[in-house]
């Protein structure tokens, strides 16, 4: 099995999502958590942005013990001199240089050719090489970069010292074919691209972050970014734990692994959930309130008999219990029976069927029926029917 890197961006990209901020206690708390997890490098955040995120990034980096820290830089001496600073006391430093490259963001946004791009990222990368050995370098929106000049601008990093070469999908406008293309493309035609590692960080605008994130894999990708719960900058960056759970899922289709701790995914993504403030959506691919629990009779009468007819992982793979039989108008009698054994009733099959008819009543006035409405329903029969 092919090892994947994963670079977690939750304290950086994730930070970008609007209405977050951590500061340092926070940051350092999700820092061990994703050390617990089994991430291999975590970007810490963005020094030169404010001194409160140089101070940060400095706390993580003391903190952390073995994996990579990284800090973000623009490809400007002041910036790099702050990652420094910032990472001075990392077990193991990296920086992060990102320079646009897009005929896009060329022309209106650093109003540069593109050998002043190649010249000032080439510049950057030679400084950051005084004081780092791990330097990542990312060619800013390289999804809607010309392909030629990004084997040209990847061989310069290469030359100028990076070693890893990430392939941003900045505004998240790629196909799965197509990102993954680059990378094939990258892999048969840079030379020296084999002594460095390639890594793959999508962003979520038309829902595709996973799905690019894979082809990338697919496609040769080392290392794949993302985050915890898939925030991050506008729709988000690519959710990690579904990047684990894909691979480990379909293990036999990827040929490839994370070294993701999975147990560790649902605490995790709870504890990146509370500091953040970012609710997890109930219907969030892995991490979901709803993720494991199931509604329709169709479904439960399945899962009572055997739980692989409807769950392609078990929600203890992810550091959950159980999956939830959730009673609602859609329920049937083979679920509803199994809630009377779980609350302690035993009841003969014609106070089933009865109980049962009064449950259908109250699921069509209720979206969820509760243990409790149910407990109430029956403590009314059976106060009735003694006599
Ligand atoms: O999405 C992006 O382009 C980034 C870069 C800083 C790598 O987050
Ligand atoms: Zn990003």
């Amino acid at each position: 099995m092919r090892k994947i890197y994963i670079f977690d961006t939750t304290l950086r990209d994730g930070e970008q999502s609007p209405g977050v901020n951590l500061n340092t206690k926070e940051k350092v708390e999700i820092a061990l958590q994703l050390e617990k997890l089994g991430v291999d490098r975590i970007e810490a955040g963005f020094p030169a942005a404010s001194p409160g995120d140089l101070a940060a990034v400095n706390a993580v980096a003391k903190a952390v013990k073995h994996a990579t820290v990284v800090g973000l830089s623009r490809s400007v001496e002041k910036d790099i001199d702050a990652a420094y600073e910032a990472l001075k006391d990392a077990a193991d430093p990296c920086i992060h240089l990102f320079l646009a490259t897009s005929p896009i963001h060329r022309k209106h946004k650093l109003k540069m050719e593109k050998e002043e791009v190649l010249a000032r990222a080439e510049k950057a990368i030679r400084y950051a090489k005084q004081f780092f050995n791990k330097i990542e370098f990312s060619p800013e929106d390289a999804g809607r970069t010309e392909l030629d000049f990004l084997c040209e601008v990847t061989e310069m990093a290469i030359k100028a010292g990076a070693t890893v070469v990430n392939i941003p999908d900045t505004v998240g406008y790629m196909t799965p074919s197509e990102y993954g293309n680059i990378f094939k493309t990258l892999k048969e035609n840079v030379p020296g691209i084999e002594t460095i590692q390639l890594s793959a960080h999508c962003h979520d605008d038309l829902g595709m972050a996973t799905a690019n994130a894979l082809a990338a894999i697919l496609n040769g990708a080392d290392q794949i970014e993302g985050t915890i719960n898939g925030i991050g900058e506008r729709a988000g960056n690519t959710a990690l734990e579904e990047v684990a759970l894909a691979l480990e899922t379909r293990a036999e289709f990827y040929g490839a692994k994370t070294g993701f701790n999975l147990k560790e995914i649902a605490r995790t993504s709870r504890l990146v959930s509370k500091l953040t403030g970012m609710v997890v959506p109930g219907n969030k691919a892995i991490v979901g309130a709803n993720a494991f629990a199931h509604e329709s009779g169709i479904h439960q009468d399945g899962m009572l008999k055997e739980k692989s007819t409807y769950e392609i992982i078990s929600p203890e793979t992810i550091g959950l219990k159980e999956s939830t039989l959730v009673l609602g108008k859609h329920s049937g009698r083979h679920a509803f029976r199994e809630k009377l054994i779980d609350l302690g009733y035993e009841l003969d099959e014609e106070s089933v069927n009865a109980a049962f008819a009064k449950f259908k009543n109250l699921a069509d006035r209720k979206k969820n029926v509760s243990d409790e409405d149910i407990r109430a329903m029956l403590e009314e029969k059976l106060i009735e029917t003694p006599e």
